[in-house]
Order: structure tokens, then sequence, then C-alpha cells
């Protein structure tokens, strides 16, 4: 179905007929896009398809541009956008800024377009030194507080633009559905509906609320990596994907929808392949799925490097010009080039020889002029204005809020929280790094916070600050060199000697930072020297409270019975360990839960929606309907100092106050959330549907809704979510949404009601 890559006349102009484009269309941008396309030579037209690096512009000292590359590059080749970072490292923002100047000066006097500078803030402006971090995406998906994302959207706009950026590769949204993959941190988590409420909120909050017209505090984004790029058959970076056609408009699709629908004005493109296509040549995905059927007048970026790909690694092509033409033909617009300006001459080359039309040329100039225009770049290649609330306070206090509601307590037999009386002895590679509590993308790619904000505390400097003169420390286990694989036991008898003087051991083991292809690994494990860390010092006798600082949910099953207490801080950012020592000291309470399952075994590696199937079966060898998987923890999983109960679950059509409904009805659910506890906590309702009887073997359940709400000890609030029945269909075998007429269940906090639908509905367009 897919393999058809003929790229038809509908995908070249921005909106097909009948379809209501995603983002609206505005005559005054279109016409300044036209009176600038009318102007311009082809030598001018291929520019605007290139990007390079920045290091591609740097002087020998990599501190500054050196003019001859402006006059070659900008001047000569006519690039129309450069990204990355000089040195590969972050600067302070008026260095950034005044690099960006001197670009946009080059670009407006030799070619009269502004340049357009991207950057890859991930989790805030990651790549400005004294610029705000959040807690990484992974742990925004563990608050379920959409509140979250869009406070990092702002800050992280708000700070790109303070430094004359005017467009980030941000947010991720890969579905994080295998544990193995390296960057499953980048993203939400494993459900595309967290993900993609999540992600719209953060592109909301980058943009602004008019993709049109985008002010001086707010930044294109670019949603990415479009799609499929987290479930690579091998675990590794990069590597081919298999996913059946359902799921991928099912699930890969659905957050990408979702922010199309929000305005995202462009997109990057998967460096890897879908069932033996490479993403950047399937021009059924980029000119079918995204262009014409929904109208999207946005740009398509590919990610580094991939058009090399398509000939040096892929063999789908035979050459640079070969692959140049098929990704541009398949709906490519910019290609992230980055060493090379002579791809300008390779794309003029294409388009003389015939290879790309002279209509597919001028479609993808204009989404780059669009982009530009919609930015507000013609007016203001740079701008002149004060940014106060650079690296507020108000950011900073909004990081810690999210780091102390992402951190998930897995398990508490009683030892958290402290006393405040304890000897404590802190241990572990992750115990004193900045480095590791924020992961990749910090200050540089590999991440590297240690060298750039010294004045953060680590867990084991904000537990000293939080219980002073009762914390000693004794690492046990280092990290050696800069790769996150290396660690080596030095002096674990230390440690357990140490643990003899203590009352209780807070244990911080997990992984040192990767990013990309440096993070693909053989073993999912944790690493035998960190376990046998964890297994000396439970033998010493003393409550470990085991603290996991990792980007991925590596495999504990056998220590996790020697911890008396268990914490996934996953990748917290600068106020991490602060959050931390008062969620351990019981200043503030828990409230995250885990976005993805945390496997046990590493042949169950499972997400949350599987098949009644992949059940464990019974000793009897027959498959037992009730069991659940085997994991180590639950998606949604997450234990507070409090505890909540759940009553009184309603669900029925707004229409009729009956448990029936229709495709076009909405179903309202409500259900009582009681604090039952004796502490004020803050709980996430999830809410799930199940599919009882389906055409296609209907997935376990599926997250349809969520709220975080914050109770009083006793008190009760009522939670409402207002379900379309739309919500509720799936793909089917011929790739179109359907509703089947049937049962279902809506479950939330362990309760459950059935409804049913009295008709089946299948949709007639590829989008509901
Ligand atoms: C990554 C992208 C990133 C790009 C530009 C690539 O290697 O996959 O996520 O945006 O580099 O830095």
């Amino acid at each position: 179905m897919m393999s058809s890559v003929v790229i038809s006349a509908a995908a070249i102009t921005s909106c097909k007929e009948g379809v209501a484009p995603a983002i609206p269309t505005d005559k005054a941008v279109e016409a300044k896009v036209e009176e600038v396309l009318k102007g311009m030579s082809l030598e001018e037209k291929a520019g605007q398809l290139v990007q390079l690096t920045i290091s591609t512009l740097e002087d020998e000292t990599r501190e500054a541009l050196d003019p001859a590359k402006l006059d070659k590059i900008i001047g000569e080749y006519k690039v129309g956008s450069i990204l990355n970072v000089m040195h590969d490292r972050a600067h302070p923002r008026a260095h950034t800024a005044a690099m960006v100047r001197q670009i946009q000066e080059k670009s407006m006097e030799a070619i009269g377009i502004p340049c357009i500078y991207g950057l890859d803030m991930i989790h805030g402006a990651s790549y400005i030194n004294e610029g705000s971090l959040y807690p990484q995406e992974i742990n925004l998906g563990a608050t379920f507080n959409r509140e979250f994302a869009r406070q990092m959207g702002h800050a992280m706009a708000y700070e790109t633009r303070a430094s004359q950026v005017p467009w980030v590769f941000s947010p991720v949204m890969d579905l994080g559905r295998d544990p193995r993959w390296p960057r499953i941190w980048e993203s939400f988590g494993e459900d595309p509906y967290l993900q993609a409420e999540m992600a719209r909120e953060e592109t909301v909050a980058l943009q602004g609320g008019d993709p049109n017209h985008i002010d001086l505090e707010h930044v294109a984004v670019s949603i990415k990596h479009f799609m499929g790029y987290g479930v690579p058959v091998t675990g590794k970076d990069r590597t081919p994907a298999i996913i059946a056609e359902n799921d991928l408009r099912e699930k890969f699709f659905a957050p990408f929808l979702e922010c199309f629908r929000a305005g995202a004005l462009t997109a990057m493109v998967n460096s890897a392949s879908i069932n033996g296509i490479p993403t950047h040549a399937n021009a059924v995905l980029l000119s079918g799925w995204v262009k014409e059927q929904l109208g999207w007048d946005g740009m398509l970026v590919t990610d580094w490097a991939d058009i090399d790909n398509l000939f040096q690694r892929d063999h789908v092509a035979a050459d640079k010009k070969e692959a140049v033409a098929m990704g541009i033909n398949a709906g490519i617009d910019m290609i992230m080039d980055p060493y090379s300006p002579e791809c300008c001459t390779t794309i003029i080359d294409c388009v003389k020889e015939g290879l790309i039309s002279r209509e597919r040329l001028d479609d993808a100039v204009r989404r780059v002029l669009r982009l530009k225009v919609r930015l507000g770049l013609f007016d203001n290649p740079v701008w002149d204005k004060e940014y106060p609330e650079f690296a507020s306070a108000e950011f900073a206090a909004q990081s810690y809020r999210a780091a102390v509601e992402s951190e998930v307590l897995l398990k508490n037999d009683g030892v958290l929280p402290l006393k405040g009386t304890e000897r404590i002895l802190v241990c572990g590679p992750n115990a004193n790094s900045l480095r590791t509590l924020n992961g990749g993308w910090s200050y540089t790619w590999q991440g590297s916070a240690d060298d750039y904000v010294p004045q953060y505390n680590t867990i084991k400097e904000a537990l000293e600050k939080r219980f002073p003169g009762k914390v000693s420390y004794v690492p046990g286990v280092v990290y050696e060199g800069k790769n996150w694989q290396n660690d080596v036991g030095k002096g674990i008898s230390d440690v357990v000697s140490a643990a003899r003087k203590a009352d209780v051991v807070v244990c911080c083991v997990g992984e040192n930072t990767y990013c990309e292809t440096p993070g693909n690994m053989d073993d999912l494990n944790l690493s035998a020297n960190q376990k046998e860390l964890v297994k000396a010092v439970a033998a010493a006798g003393k409550p470990v409270v085991l603290v996991l600082n990792e980007g991925r949910p590596r495999l504990i099953g056998d220590i996790e019975p020697l911890a008396k207490a268990v914490v996934d801080v996953m990748l917290p950012s600068n106020y991490g360990g602060d959050a931390l020592a008062a969620l351990l000291a019981g200043d503030e309470n828990f409230s995250g839960k885990l976005p993805f399952t945390y496997s046990k075994h590493i042949n169950a590696l499972h997400t949350y929606d599987y098949k009644v199937s992949e059940h464990r079966e019974t000793m009897e060898g027959s498959y037992n309907y009730d069991a659940v998987m085997d994991v180590q923890w639950p998606f949604g999983f997450g234990l507070s100092y409090t505890k909540f109960e759940y009553g009184n679950l309603r669900c029925h059509s707004e229409r009729s106050e009956e448990s029936h409904f229709t495709a076009s009805d909405v179903l309202k659910v409500s259900v009582d959330v009681k604090n039952v506890g004796e502490r004020a906590g803050k709980e996430a309702v999830l809410l799930y549907s199940s599919d009882i009887v389906a055409s296609l073997i209907p997935d376990v359940k599926r997250l349809r809704g969520f709220e975080k709400v914050a109770l009083e000890p006793g008190e009760t609030k009522t939670v409402e979510f207002e379900l379309p029945a739309s919500a509720l269909a799936f793909v089917g075998a011929d790739g179109r949404w359907r509703l089947e007429k049937g049962d279902f269940r809506i479950s939330c906090g362990g309760l459950g009601v059935m409804v049913g639908c009295t008709e089946t509905k299948v949709w007639e367009t590829p989008n509901i």
C-alpha cells in the first residue's frame, strides 16, 4: 500500500480541493511569498532548499565567523538556512545573537532573503549557557500535567527568540515504545494520546496562537521525527522499523496529526525506514498523508545528512543526484546537508535535467519562504527587543515544580519519607552528577551540564543541604571517560563499610548521558557493576532507597527486591536533585506516574496496550484472560505518601443520559476521587477504554483522557471527561477508521463501567 511514490499535483499545491487547510491560508502571507518568488533565480531557489551546519562558517578559533566563508556559502551558494551551535557547545545568548545577526546581515545584503536559523532546543534553551532548562520530555510525560508542557514551551520560545533564533527542532514526539531505543527520554512516553496532548500544548506554547504571524516571543516548531522512528526492530537508533499500516495511522501518526492541526509550521523526517522504505523517500507519507490529506502548507526538513543516507546507507538511490531528486520529489522541502553547500549545485542540476520539475521546485521554495514570512523575518531579520524574563526566577520555579511532579515513587516499604534523624549514606555513579540529571541535549549534544552550571545541586548536594551533618558520600561505581557505557567499580567495599555506619543508603544508579546513536547498547539490564553495588550495600543490612536516574527503563528485576524504596527520577534536569531531596524528606509529595511500561524481562518488552494473547499463560498452559503482563511496573504506576480512593464512575451519552451511544455522540464520564490519607497530594486520574469485540484484535486498553487534581486530606473532587465516541474508533485492516457496534469498558482508578455502541461507522476520510 505504501509503495506507490508517484507525486500528485495535489501534493504540490498547498491544499487539496475539499480539504480545509491545516494552517489557515493568509492572503498577505501568500502575496509576499509570490512577490519574492517571482524575482528569484534558479540558484537562489536552490539555496533556499539547503541547510548547513554552523561549523561550515566558523573561523579557525571556532568562536567567530569567517567572512570568506560567509561570502562563499551565503554570497555564492545562497544557502537559506543554518543550524547548530559553534564549536559544538552552548554559548551565552549574546554570543549566539551576535553570530545570527552577522549571518542575517550577510543574507539580506547578498540575497535579500533572510536566513532561517534553527537549534535543537529540547528541554528549554538547551544550547544557551544561562538559559532555563526543564525536565526532559519523558519527565513531563510522567507529570500527566499539561501545564508543564505549556510552561516549558513558553520559556523555550522566549529564550530562543532572545538569542535571535526563530526556529526550534522540538517537540520530539516519537512514541517511546521500545525501551532499548536510545531516544525514548526525548519523548513524552509510549502512549499516542499522552504524546499528542503534551506535544500539542508545547507546540501552541512555542508558536503562540497564530501560526501565520509568529511574534517576537515565539518560534516555529519542527515536530519530529516524522514518523515511526521510535520502534526500530533492532532497538538501535536509525535502523529499520516494521509497522503495520493500521498502527501507523492509529498510533504513530496521531501525535503528529494533533500538532499539524494545531498549526505546527515544520516537521523533521525520520532518519530511518518503515517497511523497507526510507522515510525520506516515502512520497505516500510525506506528500500524501501530510501535505495532500491535511492540506498542510508547512515545510518538511530532512534530518542530519539523510539524503546522503538514501544512497550511502540504504542503497535506494545510486548517487547523490538521484537521492536529492528522490527526496525532493517525495516531499522534502529543505535538505539538512550539514557540510555540503555543493548540494545547491546538485539541486540545480536536478532541475536542469528534469529530475525535479520546476513546479515541485517552486512549491518547496514557497514553503520555505512562507515559513520565513510567517516568522516575520522579512520585516525583522534581526530584532531589538528586551527579554526581561530571560532565565527568570519564575522559569526556575516552574522547572523545580515540574521535577517534583515527575519523579516517580515506585516502591515504599515505609522507609520514606525520611525522618530527618537518620545518618544517610549516598552512593552510586549518579549521586553527584548534574550531567546525568539532565541527560543529552543539555548544553552539548551528548550532555555536559557539570561543565556549565555547577551552581545547581546534584542529588548528593541537595541531600546535604536538606539534611545538614547527616550525609556521607562514597560513590562505589563511577563513569569513566565520556562514554555512557563505561562504568567501573571503585571501592565498593568502602561503600559497604560506610553503609554499616549509616541508617539508610540512598543508592543512585542508572545511566550516564547519551543522545542518538552513541546511546545504542546491547543489554538493557542495568550494568553489572551497578547491580553489584546494590547487592553489596543491601547485604550490609541497611535499608536501601534505590534512585534510578536513567533515560530508559534499565532492567532491575534481580535487585529491586533488595530495595526498601525505589524512585525513578529519569532526567529531571537542574532542579532534579532539590526535588528529590524535598520528596525524600516529605516536604513535597510524589505525584508522578510512569509514562511507559517498566519491563522486567528482556524477552518480555511490552507496552500497556498489548493484545490479550500476550497475557502470561496459566500453569495449565491455557490463556488466563484476567492475568496481566509480568512487568516490573505498569504504565501509569506511581505511589504517593497519601492514598486516593475512586468511586462512582459514571459514563453516559451526552444526548440520552443512557449507557448506549452512536458514533456522533459525546460520552460524559465522571469519577469521584477522594484523598483518604493524611497528607495533601496530587493524583493523575487516567481514563481508559477497552473495545470488547472488534474486527481487528483489540488492544486490552487505551488511554483516552487524563487530568491532574490536587486534593487535601479528606477532600473529594469529581473529575469529568468528555469523550467523543469517535475517540473509541480504531483503524481497520483496510486502513480506514471504524467504530464498531458492541460493548466498551470505560475504566478509571480500578473501576469500570460498560457502555454500548449501537452502530458501526466507517469513515471515508483518512483522518477523523
Ligand atoms: C537528530 C535530530 C536533530 C538534528 C539536528 C539529528 O542527528 O536526529 O533530532 O534535530 O540532528 O541537530
